[in-house]
């Protein structure tokens, strides 16, 4: 790692100088593999001169989010998940005012950098033993069961055993903040997210309470992780 680090730094600037030149040709894409990692390096952890704040300071060092506040964890999520949620973003389907100018001032070409960047890092968090659901635990008892009654699917079903996402469209549950979590069904639930994927969450937001929504996002975040912080009180330092 010191070594890339290293490395990365020494070529920053030439990497800059290239990649705005790249831009300006309108053939960044050409070099796919290279510059644009090192492109998403430097917003990552510098942000941009077109006022881009950097990634970390709210998405954590690593990518792994940041529980106290509600920002969550990009680390290891499927690179296309990653990419249509910053185009949503920039076309202001996906609503949220901190990030609805933040990938605005990105690029199509920078956009798909970070979200290949991101989607590299490892992900901090691992599958743990998950307690057995009791009927009394909403959480647990509708992430594990759901309520085939009003044909609701388990959770785990679409976003894997123990919540840590499966491929590149089921998203990690396990470990992301609770408030991003019920932030996300309510903003289906109210139109302010893109239906996504055969506008499953959204048939499956409807189905919640506002209670249940609550219980569900508390359950997710707090499932056991094994072998790794949570990402709770990290820093955010580049
Ligand atoms: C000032 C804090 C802040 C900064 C800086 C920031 N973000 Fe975010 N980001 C957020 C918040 C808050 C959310 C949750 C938005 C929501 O609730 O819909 C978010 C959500 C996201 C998501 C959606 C994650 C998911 O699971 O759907 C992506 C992708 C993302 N940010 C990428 C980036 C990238 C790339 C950068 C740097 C160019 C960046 N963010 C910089 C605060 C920030
Ligand atoms: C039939 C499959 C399916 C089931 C069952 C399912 N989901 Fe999802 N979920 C998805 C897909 C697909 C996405 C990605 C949506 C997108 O790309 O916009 C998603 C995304 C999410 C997100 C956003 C994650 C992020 O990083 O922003 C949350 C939160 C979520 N689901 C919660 C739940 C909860 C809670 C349940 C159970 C009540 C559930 N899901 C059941 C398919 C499913």
């Amino acid at each position: 790692m010191p070594e890339f680090a290293r490395r990365a730094s020494a070529s920053r600037t030439m990497h800059r100088t290239l990649g705005a030149l790249l831009m300006m040709c309108g053939i960044g894409s050409a070099f796919a593999l290279d510059v644009p990692m090192s492109m998403a390096q430097t917003i990552a952890t510098k942000g941009t001169t077109q006022g881009v704040p950097a990634c970390v300071a709210c998405h954590g060092a690593k990518g792994e989010g940041n529980g106290a506040a509600g920002f969550p964890r990009l680390a290891g999520l499927g690179q296309s998940y990653l990419l249509e949620q910053l185009n949503a973003f920039a076309a202001s389907t996906r609503q949220n005012a901190v990030m609805q100018p933040i990938a605005k001032a990105l690029t199509d070409a920078q956009r798909q950098a970070m979200a290949a960047f991101f989607s590299a890092l490892p992900s901090t968090v691992t599958a743990a033993r998950v307690p057995e659901a009791s009927h009394a635990d909403t959480g647990a008892w509708l992430a594990t069961r759901g309520r085939w009654t009003d044909g609701l699917p388990a959770c785990i079903q679409c976003h894997g055993p123990a919540g840590l996402g499966v491929g590149e469209s089921f998203p990690p549950l396990a470990g992301q903040p609770a408030a991003y979590i019920a932030g996300q069904l309510r903003g289906w639930k109210h139109g302010l997210r893109p239906p996504g994927p055969l506008t499953l969450m959204v048939l499956i937001a409807d189905k919640l309470s506002d209670a249940e929504i609550s219980a569900l996002a508390d359950y997710f975040a707090s499932l056991p992780t094994a072998g790794s912080r949570r990402p709770k009180t990290e820093g955010a330092k580049p």
